[in-house]
C-alpha cells in the first residue's frame, strides 16, 4: 500500500462513505469518544475522514483533524460549517506517518478504523506517541485480523482486492503488541472487543512521563 493510492482510493469513497460505513461503526466510534472524553482536553483525531464524529464530541473539548484524503476532509469542512461546530480548532491534510505537531500537544490521540489503511502503521502509531502528552491517551479502533487458520487464509487472500480500496484485511493484534513492546513510554490500558462480528477492538495505550 502506498499513501498516494490510499489517498485517491478514499477521495473515491468520499461521496458514499457516511453512508456506507456511518452505521457499521456508528457503535465503535461513540465507544472511542466516551474514552476519549475522560481525559479531555485538546484532541486529534487522525484519520477523521468526512468528519462523521465530530458532533459527537462535548463542546469542552477541542479537535484537530487530519486526513490524508483532501475530498474527504472537505466533507468534515462542510460538517464543521453546517453544524456551527465550534470546538474544532482545525482541520487539515496531513500524512499520519508525518505528523507536524509539536511532541506532547495533544491530551489524546483518536484514530478510528484508520490505522490498517496507513502503509507503515508503526510509524504512525510512533508518531501518535509522540504527539500524546505524559498522561493522556492513545484510542484507537482498528479491525484485528486473525494470526492464523481458515479465516488468516481469507484475509491473506483477500488483501490485493481490499488494499486496493483502502485497507487491509491481514491484521492480527500481535502487530499492536510488537509494537507496544518496543515503546519504552507507553502501556497499554484496554483492549476491548467491538462489533460488528468482533473482528474490531478498541485498544488504548497510555503515555507515561519518560523514566
Ligand atoms: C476507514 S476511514 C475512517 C474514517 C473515520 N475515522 C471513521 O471513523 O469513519 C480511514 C480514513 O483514514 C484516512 N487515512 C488513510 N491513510 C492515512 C494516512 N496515512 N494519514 C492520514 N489519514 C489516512 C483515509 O483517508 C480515511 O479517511
Amino acid at each position: 500500500m502506498q499513501t498516494n493510492s490510499v489517498a485517491a482510493a478514499y477521495d473515491k469513497w468520499a461521496p458514499v462513505y457516511d453512508l456506507v460505513f456511518g452505521g457499521v461503526f456508528k457503535n465503535g466510534r461513540q465507544q472511542a469518544i466516551d474514552a476519549a472524553e475522560k481525559i479531555g482536553g485538546r484532541i486529534l483525531e487522525v484519520g477523521v475522514g468526512t468528519g462523521i464524529s465530530l458532533p459527537e464530541y462535548a463542546n469542552d473539548t477541542r479537535l484537530v483533524g487530519i486526513d490524508i484524503s483532501d475530498a474527504m476532509l472537505d466533507k468534515a469542512r462542510e460538517r464543521v460549517r453546517k453544524l456551527g461546530l465550534s470546538h474544532v480548532e482545525a482541520i487539515e491534510v496531513m500524512d499520519a506517518e508525518h505528523l507536524v505537531f509539536a511532541d506532547e500537544s495533544f491530551d489524546v490521540v483518536v484514530a478510528q478504523y484508520v490505522v490498517t489503511a496507513v502503509p507503515n502503521p508503526e510509524a504512525a502509531l510512533d508518531e501518535f506517541a509522540r504527539v500524546v502528552r505524559p498522561g493522556g491517551e492513545i484510542i484507537i479502533t482498528t479491525r484485528i485480523g486473525a494470526e492464523g487458520g481458515l479465516r488468516g487464509q481469507i484475509e491473506k487472500t483477500l488483501m490485493p482486492v481490499t488494499s486496493k480500496l483502502g485497507w487491509r484485511t491481514e491484521f492480527p493484534y500481535g502487530r499492536y503488541e510488537a509494537w507496544a513492546a518496543k515503546q519504552p513510554n507507553v502501556t497499554l490500558l484496554e483492549h476491548r472487543s467491538l462489533p460488528p462480528l468482533g473482528h474490531f477492538s478498541l485498544i488504548r495505550y497510555g503515555k507515561r512521563h519518560a523514566a
